[in-house]
């Protein structure tokens, strides 16, 4: 019992937390072959972009997910799904297989923790989108119920509870820009001179990560017999950031998942050539995508370029960010 409290009074709660998490791109995507657990082997340049989910944990009796954002359905707190419309925050799981779920029963079991915990996504970050969402809100999640709980972590034993829960979650913790290995969970900071301003082409469907890797082994196969050139490797972007030179990125960016992801929407080669038409210094589908990323000269050619690429009608809505930026991080 806590000294100076009656045995009638009740224990006092601990206070909700929001953490605020950043999306990533991947500026350089190579990916090697299947393992043996179904992951690719990959070796990726990581950077955090200026889109966010602000995720607020609270104590409950149970596990409550709440969604807001572009396209979220009112929850019903009972954990189930509304129907969807297709797109957008309604997309999100409201289960327990949410990764925000099973981040809070990790970090519970490491507090010893009992009951439940409400979980509030504020969603700014595109849904199924390629810009890691789903993890970014994992890793938030770690952040703030060990924040709530008082656990203390050594960073070493954080990450490795991240990458239990994917493989974009440890960098997330990090953010700024990375170097990724193994199957991605694998981070190591890289130098990075600048600020780099990007606009973002969201579809209106998302793509489910695990069709876009299997639709790159099936082309693979398919190509057996012709020797394809692997791609150049991940120098070019790690020379170009720590220049600061932003002309070079952009000539450097690359993304293994970018033929796969096209092949399953076509029209992204139209968004992605929208882009370099209204003059984007590099144009590349984001991750698995279907969001488009292009890197503008700066701040005032993003703006430009983000208003024509709206006007044209090619994608569902266009965003504008900038990166590097922190990782997922304490607000209050
Ligand atoms: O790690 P994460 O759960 O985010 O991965 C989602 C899916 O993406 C995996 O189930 C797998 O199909 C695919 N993936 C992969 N190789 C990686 C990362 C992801 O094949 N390195």
């Amino acid at each position: 019992m806590c000294p100076g409290r009656s045995p009638s009074q009740p224990v006092p709660q601990p206070a909700p937390v929001t953490v605020r998490v950043p999306a990533k791109i991947n500026l350089y995507l190579g990916v090697g072959g299947l393992r043996a657990d179904r992951y690719h082997s990959l070796t990726t340049v990581y950077q955090a972009v200026s889109l966010y989910d602000d995720v607020t944990v609270a104590p409950a009796g149970r596990l409550v997910i709440e969604v807001q954002g572009e396209g979220a359905e009112p929850t019903d707190g009972t954990g189930t799904a509304p129907a969807s419309s297709g797109r957008g925050a309604d997309l999100v799981p409201r289960n327990s297989e949410n990764l925000a779920a099973r981040a809070a029963r990790l970090m519970a079991k490491a507090a010893g923790a009992r009951g439940g915990v409400r979980i509030n996504l504020a969603k700014g970050i595109p849904v199924a989108g390629g810009m890691a969402g789903g993890s970014a809100d994992g890793a938030a999640t770690l952040v703030a119920c060990a924040q709530m709980w008082g656990v203390e972590l050594s960073p070493h034993r954080l990450q490795a509870m991240a990458a239990q829960l994917g493989s974009d979650v440890p960098f997330l913790l990090a953010g700024r820009t990375a170097l990724g290995r193994g199957r991605g969970e694998q981070v190591a900071p890289v130098l990075s001179r600048g600020v780099y301003h990007w606009v973002f082409a969201l579809d209106s469907e998302g793509l489910p990560t695990p069709a876009v890797y299997d639709e790159l082994d099936r082309q693979r196969t398919a190509r057996a017999q012709q020797s394809a050139p692997p791609p150049a490797g991940p120098d070019g972007v790690l020379a170009a950031l720590r220049a600061g030179d932003v002309v070079a990125l952009g000539k450097s960016l690359h993304n293994d998942l970018q033929a796969p992801a096209v092949r399953l929407r076509p029209h992204l080669e139209r968004v992605l050539s929208a882009g370099r038409e209204l003059g984007a210094l590099g144009a590349l589908v984001s991750g698995s995508g279907p969001t488009c990323a292009f890197l503008a000269r700066d701040a005032t050619d993003a703006t430009r370029i983000a208003g024509a690429l709206a006007g044209l009608g090619v994608c569902r809505t266009v965003r504008r960010a900038q990166g590097p930026v922190a990782g997922a991080r304490v607000l209050v």
